[in-house]
């Protein structure tokens, strides 16, 4: 069922209510002043015939005390009536006015109508005869008036409800359409489409989680950008990485084969001066396998799963310090690390590489301290903390390296931060779940 539908619904089931409580109320009102309308009539009635018979003098034939009665014609809700020894009603002495025309439906006449006063005083006749005089209630213009006071409430709350279901049906035109505005934005950003923006909506509420949308909207798209970016840098770094090795695999292997090959054939020659090729022969090997290390700590450090994570920072600090004389590289790790999975242990390796990698390129530092633990508050993390004394200042700009890093450091669900202050160096910080080595890595390892 719609919103729209069971709004009405309801609405409609209230107004149903309402009138029957509201239509209950008001017959039971109608009962109660119909009752005391009648009664004070009656009783006003019955005390002036009371006095006007009392005094009048029947004896001599004197009939003021039945014009006195007669002038009551007019009180309304009370009928006089003269009833001789037969019980036949001989004379009406007050008529009621009635209006045909605002007469009640039955049902309302027996909903109030209860058991009214009668009363009769006996009257003895100039002639003789005794007669009665019969007071009796009549409630019918009473119950006419009450059915058209009932009909006016009946009418105004008809109104109301036609009033309040309107404004509220109208408040509910602009809130659905707002939903449906709403719903084609999330339908937008469901499909990928980020560069639509949502209007801004009357209601404050539904504006407020519009502009959530749009903002959301915003940082997908801004998300879908960097990936699009990094994606194009890694496809990037993968063509330069194999343009570097061919062309180390065509400088120096190919060179250095060339070479060895060449002191193999004069190794030949009767006078040749073997010692020497074998001692030349064997540099160049030397050179080559250095060369072919370097190539491979490149492509993947395979001592990562060979010598643990702690020897694999150590041969990498070893390897900067050995190429950067000026740089003090400081390392600190601590044995647990050997315990990291090789899922985290890789992405740990990767961040100080190239936080080594930048403190050359950009700190100007002649010092940088690298530090690896298990947290010492949350045992579930690992820390990783490079600081070098640097020129700093300097933002995290356009370039790639750090951005990847803060996405090795999110996308497992950890904190990254890049902290840079002129003359004060740069201060990289990262913590990562410590996700241990499962037992099958381990004998892999
Ligand atoms: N240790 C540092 N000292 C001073 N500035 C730094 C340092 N590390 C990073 N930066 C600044 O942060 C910027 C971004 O670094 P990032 O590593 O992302 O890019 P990059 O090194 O310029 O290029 P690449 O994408 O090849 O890594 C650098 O251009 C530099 O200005
Ligand atoms: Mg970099």
């Amino acid at each position: 069922m719609s919103l729209r539908s069971l709004i009405n619904l309801r609405i409609l089931l209230s107004v149903i209510l309402i009138l029957m409580l509201g239509g209950a109320i008001a017959i039971w009102q109608a009962r109660q002043s119909v009752e005391r309308e009648l009664q004070s009539s009656f009783h006003l009635v019955l005390q002036m015939v009371k006095s006007e018979v009392g005094q009048a003098d029947m004896s001599r034939g004197n009939d003021d005390w039945l014009q006195s009665i007669k002038a009551l014609r007019h009180l309304r809700h009370v009928q006089v009536s003269l009833i001789d020894e037969h019980d036949t009603v001989t004379e009406i002495l007050t008529v009621s006015e009635r209006e045909e025309s605002r007469r009640p439906p039955t049902w309302f006449m027996v909903a109030v109508t209860t058991d009214y006063l009668e009363a009769e005083y006996p009257l003895k006749m100039p002639d003789g005869s005794v007669q009665r005089i019969k007071i009796s209630a009549d409630p019918s213009d009473e119950i006419s008036e009450a059915w058209s006071e009932s009909q006016t409430y009946f009418w105004s709350v008809v109104l109301m409800m036609g009033v309040i279901f309107l404004a509220i049906n109208m408040v509910f035109h602009s809130m659905l359409r707002a939903v449906g505005t709403i719903l084609s934005g999330l339908r937008q950003v469901e499909s990928g489409e980020y560069n639509g923006k949502l209007p801004s909506i009357k209601i404050r509420e539904f504006d407020a989680i519009a502009a959530e949308i749009n903002n959301l909207s915003e940082a997908l798209s801004h998300a879908r950008q960097n990936n699009q970016s990094l994606a194009r840098h890694t496809l990037h770094i993968q063509e330069s990485e194999r343009r570097h090795l061919s062309r180390e695999l065509h400088d120096e292997m190919g060179q250095s084969l060339t070479a060895v090959k060449a002191m193999a054939v004069a190794s030949k020659h009767s006078d040749a001066d073997v010692p020497g090729i074998a001692d030349s022969i064997i540099g160049i090997c030397n050179h080559l396998s250095g060369v072919v290390r370097s190539m491979m700590r490149t492509l993947h450090p395979l001592s990562l799963a060979d010598l643990g994570l702690g020897a694999t920072l150590t041969d990498l600090v070893g390897e900067y310090r050995r190429r950067h004389p000026g740089l003090v590289v400081m390392l600190d790790y601590d044995d647990s690390l050997e315990l990291l999975s090789h899922e985290v242990a890789i992405h740990v390796y990767r961040i100080v590489q190239e936080c080594l990698t930048n403190v050359i390129r950009h700190a100007r530092a002649d010092s940088v301290e690298v530090t690896v633990m298990r947290s010492r508050f949350d045992d579930d993390q690992v820390v990783i903390n490079i600081e070098d004394n640097g020129i700093g200042g300097q933002a995290e700009g356009e370039g790639f390296g750090v951005r990847a890093m803060r996405e090795r450091v999110e996308n497992l669900g950890g904190c990254f931060s890049f902290e840079s202050e002129t003359d004060q160096g740069v201060s990289v910080k990262a913590s990562m779940p410590f996700i241990e080595k499962q037992q099958d890595e381990s004998r892999q390892d």
